[in-house]
């Protein structure tokens, strides 16, 4: 016996590898298992990815306002092969938001949820929830003035959820604006918290899909009747059984292989998303827009009128949460295939729909502040012919504060908010400085961030706005 099988021997003898490994590995599965069943394990591949990068990167990111972007700026420019691993961070993340719903998918309309695998699918929606939440908090830590108005837009909306509105902004935020105890809160979450419940429910969703099985892809006549389903499913394995390894794991490897090196080439060819300019608290003459898993939600709040905000800002939540947890339960018996299920082929349909229709929606956003018109132009000279200096100052601020981001003047200027081009018809200077000082539903607030000097000088020239002058 060589060395290593008599250390083999050894360890075997006292943890039972080899029985952990038949358990895991050889267990039968049905030979009718195809390639719709590589979305699981390839969402684990894509997680794995975004571990190991993610301890990469934690390696050199500091978590405080001052050397957050910085530190990553490093990463990107300095650091070997700094870039890269923030690109396989970034696309592993997209990888797994795509590969989830695209597993969930299939096995809500494989019917794969129904008993006795009810329980998978409850950790499963858990761990959707989660990935969501890694989603949200990662985008913080880059320290960018894209992700962090984002953000900032983000716990917004959440702060307009009827009665726990307030607190759900403030315990997300952990304060009252966005600044250095939300980051370092968001951090622990992203790195310590959520992941440690990450491992946790993987590790009982694969207890379950090893001791319950792989449901077999369903028939036009598959029905699950709950008091026969277990020995028909013996029965199953006992005729169409087939060890697991290597006979149908081989899909799964190659699936992740693949994935692997898509997650690379993305990395390597597109890079990860570029760090424009460090977060300024102080100034929104930015793109405040979500990554792309959250375009769809952050379109549809934007774009709701005010009168139904409410019932959708606690419907859609609810709807997805009834989606998530309690379909399972009540629908876990009777008609396993889509064909036999027109309300689930439905709803998926509707989903998909809705959600692409408003994530593009979201990328366009005319609604939200444009930063183009802020960075690459200058108010038309008719609107700053013949000020006075107090006046231009205004103006100058105007563009600076980014104002003019969300507000046309003149055809130029973002959409985000009223056309200010005759304000000075409609608001005294009382009302423009009540107006600037609290902004206002879909407004910031200047308060803090503007001296009094400058509110007046705002002030005298939004008074110049006029039809005549
Ligand atoms: C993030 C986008 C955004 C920014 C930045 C912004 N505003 Fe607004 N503003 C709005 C929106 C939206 C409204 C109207 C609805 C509301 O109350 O939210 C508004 C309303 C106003 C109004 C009232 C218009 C009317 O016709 O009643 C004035 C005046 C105004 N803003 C001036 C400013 C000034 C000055 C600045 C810069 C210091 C500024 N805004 C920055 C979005 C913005």
């Amino acid at each position: 016996m060589s060395i290593w099988t008599r250390m083999y021997r050894w360890l075997d003898l006292r943890m039972d590898i080899s029985g952990v490994w038949r358990a895991t590995f050889l267990h039968p599965v049905p030979i009718d298992v195809n390639w719709w069943y590589v979305l699981g394990s390839a969402t684990l591949t894509a997680f794995i990815v975004q571990v190991v990068t993610g301890v990469a990167l934690a390696f050199a990111y500091v978590p405080s306002t001052e050397h957050a972007y910085s530190s990553l700026d490093f990463i990107t420019r300095q650091a070997f092969l700094g870039s890269v691993v923030r690109g396989l961070h970034f696309w592993g993340a997209t990888a797994m938001v795509v590969l989830i719903l695209a597993h969930m998918g299939r096995v809500f309309l494989f019917g794969s949820f129904k008993f006795p695998r009810e329980v998978s699918w409850l950790t499963g929606s858990l761990l959707l929830l989660l990935v969501l939440a890694m989603a949200f908090t990662g985008q913080l830590l880059r320290w960018d003035q894209d992700s962090f108005w984002g953000i900032v837009v983000l716990a917004e909306q959440f702060g307009k959820t009827p009665i726990i509105g307030g607190v759900l902004a403030q315990l997300t935020i952990a304060g009252q604006q966005v600044g250095g105890a939300t980051l370092t809160r968001f951090f622990a979450t992203h790195v310590f918290l959520i992941p440690a419940g990450i491992f946790l429910l993987i590790g009982v969703h694969l207890y379950l899909v090893v001791h319950r099985g792989i449901s077999d892809p369903p028939q036009p006549d598959s029905v699950v009747v709950p008091n026969v389903e277990l020995e028909r499913y013996e029965r199953v394995l006992a005729t169409r059984g087939v060890p697991f390894f290597p006979d149908v794991a081989w899909r799964d490897f190659a699936a992740s292989a693949a994935l692997v090196l898509a997650v690379l080439l993305l990395s390597v060819a597109v890079g990860p998303p570029a760090m424009r300019t460090e977060a300024n608290p102080t100034i929104v003459n930015t793109n405040p827009r979500p990554d792309w898993y959250f375009l769809s939600y952050f379109a549809l709040l934007s774009l709701i009128p005010p009168e139904v905000e409410n019932w959708v800002i606690l419907g859609v939540p609810i709807a997805i949460g009834v989606f998530l947890f309690a379909v399972p339960l009540v629908a876990n018996r009777g008609q396993r295939h889509w064909s036999k299920r027109p309300w689930a082929v439905a709803a998926v349909g509707v989903g998909l729909l809705a959600g692409a229709v408003l994530t593009v929606a979201g990328d366009r956003a005319p609604w939200a502040p444009n930063i183009d018109a802020v960075q690459h132009g200058a108010l038309p000279p008719s609107v700053t012919a013949g000020l006075d200096t107090q006046q231009s100052a205004g103006a100058t601020l105007f563009v600076r504060r980014g104002c003019w981001a969300c507000h046309t003047v003149q055809g130029t200027g973002g959409l985000a908010g009223p056309d200010l081009t005759f304000v000075g018809d409609r608001l005294t200077s009382d009302q423009l400085t009540t107006r600037v000082l609290n902004g206002g539903r879909n407004m910031p607030a200047f308060a803090s961030t503007l001296t009094p000097r400058e509110v007046d000088e705002l002030v005298a020239f939004l008074r110049t706005l006029k039809t005549k002058r």
